[in-house]
């Protein structure tokens, strides 16, 4: 089974309540969202490897570390996953971003597919899969799905918000795909909005509602 983490720093959870918070406004929210996830991707990193390499610091030679092995591509589920992406670049400015773009129908709650443009090396990468809000788990099991089908054999889930409902479905789906999440809260209400959650994340980043 893959790992489940809940990345809970004190400055994580105080932000979360921040963007919980209903008055926040639309630039403070992106804000928030950009902090946390450079935090939550600094854990989800943890586990790179490493090679020494010399170095000439101005005393002497040493041997220092440096980042070897894969290449991280980003890629955010369009569109309230594109929230996440700078956060994450800041932190690892040469990784590649590919998208999805799902959306989940409104009815059904079904993830449906509307685009996909990945890096031409996905599959030779350790691919970070963003995406604020995990409900359902449909739009993030779709999208690990897709990116197995073209080839990517590593790959990890990032979230803010969790549903325990989406984390089993994940789990049960991709169990060789570890989550790290921001939070984890208490269910889902009857539309498949996380509860207590912060809302439509897309519409708080991006303010269209
Ligand atoms: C939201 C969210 C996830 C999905 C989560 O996207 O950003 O992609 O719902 O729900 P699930 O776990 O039940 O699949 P939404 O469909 O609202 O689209 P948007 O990002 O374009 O706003
Ligand atoms: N998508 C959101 O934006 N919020 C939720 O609570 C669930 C799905």
């Amino acid at each position: 089974m893959g790992k489940f983490v809940v990345v809970n720093h004190p400055l994580i959870q105080h932000k979360v309540t921040m963007m919980r918070d209903k008055n926040t406004n639309t630039k403070d929210f992106k804000q928030l969202l950009d902090e946390i996830s450079l935090l939550v991707a600094y854990e989800a990193t943890k586990d790179l490897p490493l090679e020494d390499v010399e170095v000439e610091t101005p005393i002497c030679k040493t041997i220092g570390k440096k980042v070897s092995g894969r290449s991280v591509g980003v890629v955010p589920i369009l569109r309230a996953g594109l929230g996440m992406v700078d956060g994450i670049l800041t932190l690892i400015p040469n990784a590649k971003v590919g998208h999805i773009g799902l959306y989940r129908d409104p009815e059904t709650h079904m993830p449906v597919e509307y685009y996909c443009k990945l890096p031409a090396d996905a599959d030779q990468r350790t691919i970070i899969i963003v995406d604020p809000m995990l409900a359902t788990g449909g739009s993030a099991v779709a999208a690990i799905q897709f990116l197995k089908d073209r080839g990517c054999t590593d790959i990890k889930m990032m979230n803010l918000i969790a549903a325990p409902e989406g984390v089993k479905a994940v789990q049960t789906a991709h169990p060789d795909v570890d989550i790290y999440v921001a939070a984890l809260d208490d269910h889902l209400n009857e539309n498949a909005y996380i509860v207590p959650g912060l809302g439509d994340a897309g519409d708080r980043i991006f303010g269209t509602k």
